[in-house]
């Protein structure tokens, strides 16, 4: 595997493959035995915090950890007191830090700012949180977390409870899971189940499939007797036709979030799903880790806090060595030998595809066209290369031919990524002068 220096920031925990996951937890592991190895490794370098969403443990644990590293850190911690509050663009913000800064962390409450950013700045950039798309850092700590408590992830099955719909963490973790090979429980509390195709995007991915579960504790979660379960494909060789419910005897991590009011979750009183004494003694969770990335409500009570199966304060923990480790590999990429991270396509933003679809991604606050990415083939998908929301496309061009077909036809299937030319509809492709199959 080729090593080289990770340079393009860390946006997504879609980015993630088993390589660099290996390698990563390699280095966060000798960084706990041997702290003093590593003192001074980031001497001469500013790290930039920028946080322009309230947070505790991720700001001060990046920041503790650029400091364990020995690097400068400036830090804008309050939005409040930036220019941003005299209307300055986040792409102008980003250049100047660009010059400022080696590395920024950055955590946002618009979907895709911290791609936006790391385009802006020039310099790596570390998404902090990016509105509820993602959190990709936590997604580190919570799968070092898990590794340190099993040999590996394969047939483990890791429950993830509560807001997935609002919630960044999760969402980020899915794929981290998925990129280990964990089968992933999907347990939303009522209406918060993931929207945007998301599901399906992993389950191409990965080749895992999608299954229904029961239990008896499934209902008082997520108010449906059913739940889905997303496993590898080659785990389930025994029902080759996926009509058959998934048997669940046992549950290995459960992973809980608080319902995201800030972003406009909602549930009704006493419907939001959690654990509780009484639940935590059903034989399926008998040896179920429980993490969360904090802060908790009331789906993990304090009255669970001396219940030997509980890790949320054991992540908090790690945040800041898993982060040392972040910054070790995207700025000493070389000497530490971390594969690197698949960047993510930056897309293009020449086609008038219209807005992007998702009221909370950076291009509507920034007023820009959304830059596309494609993925798949049969289908194509077309995400907006900020935030992933699948893009309006109904025809597909060939820039070689100058013929354009409809987006599901044979034809449009065989057209080359680098001929690609999407169109919103029939009308935009005349214009294009483009003519019709053939
Ligand atoms: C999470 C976040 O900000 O997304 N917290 C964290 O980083 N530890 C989860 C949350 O706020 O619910």
């Amino acid at each position: 595997m080729e090593t080289v220096p990770v340079l393009d920031g860390i946006h997504s925990a879609e980015t993630f493959h088993p390589a660099f996951l290996e390698a990563f937890f390699g280095l966060v592991a000798r960084l706990e035995a041997h702290p003093q190895e590593f003192h001074n490794a980031l001497q001469g370098k500013i790290i930039a915090s920028v946080f322009e969403e309230p947070s505790t443990r991720t700001r001060l644990s990046f920041e503790v950890a650029a400091q364990r590293l020995g690097a400068g850190v400036i830090t804008v911690a309050d939005p409040a007191t930036s220019s941003r509050v005299k209307g300055e663009s986040l792409k102008d913000s980003a250049r100047v830090l660009g010059g400022y800064a080696d590395l920024m962390v950055l955590r946002h409450p618009r979907d895709g700012a911290s791609r936006l950013v790391a385009q802006a700045s020039g310099i790596p950039v570390v998404n902090g949180g990016d509105g509820r798309l993602g959190h990709p850092t936590q997604t580190l700590i919570d799968l070092y977390t898990l590794r340190k408590e099993w040999e590996g992830f394969e047939g483990r099955v890791v429950g993830i409870l509560g807001d997935l719909r609002y919630g960044r963490t999760a969402r980020s973790l899915a794929w981290g899971l998925a990129a280990c090979g964990a089968s992933i429980l999907l347990l939303p509390g009522p209406g918060l189940s993931w929207e945007g195709g998301l599901e399906e995007r992993i389950l191409r991915r990965f080749e895992y499939r999608r299954r229904p579960v029961k239990h008896p504790l499934i209902p008082g979660w997520t108010g449906s007797s059913e739940a889905w379960i997303l496993e590898p494909r080659n785990l389930v060789q025994g029902d080759l036709f996926g009509s058959g419910v998934a048997d669940l005897n046992q549950v290995d991590a459960l992973y809980l979030t608080r319902l995201q009011e800030e972003r406009g979750a909602r549930q009704e009183r006493g419907a939001y799903p959690g654990v509780d004494q009484e639940r935590m003694g059903n034989s399926l969770l008998s040896s179920c880790v429980l993490l969360h990335p904090l802060p908790r409500q009331a789906e993990l009570p304090d009255t669970l806090d001396s219940d030997p199966r509980l890790r949320c304060f054991e992540q908090a923990r790690l945040g800041p060595v898993v982060r040392q480790a972040v910054f070790l590999a995207l700025l000493q990429g070389e000497v530490w030998s971390i594969p690197a991270v698949t960047p993510l396509p930056t897309g293009e933003d020449k086609h008038d595809l219209g807005s992007c679809r998702n009221s909370n991604c950076v291009t509507l606050e920034e007023e820009i066209p959304p830059p596309w990415r494609v993925e798949g083939r049969k289908p194509r998908l077309f995400l907006c290369a900020f935030c992933d929301t699948p893009l309006h496309v109904e025809y597909l061009g060939c820039r070689s031919t100058r013929r354009v077909h409809p987006l599901h036809s044979a034809s449009s299937g065989k057209i080359r990524a680098e001929n690609l030319r999407p169109f919103a509809s029939r009308e935009q492709a005349e214009l294009a002068e483009y003519a019709w199959g053939g």
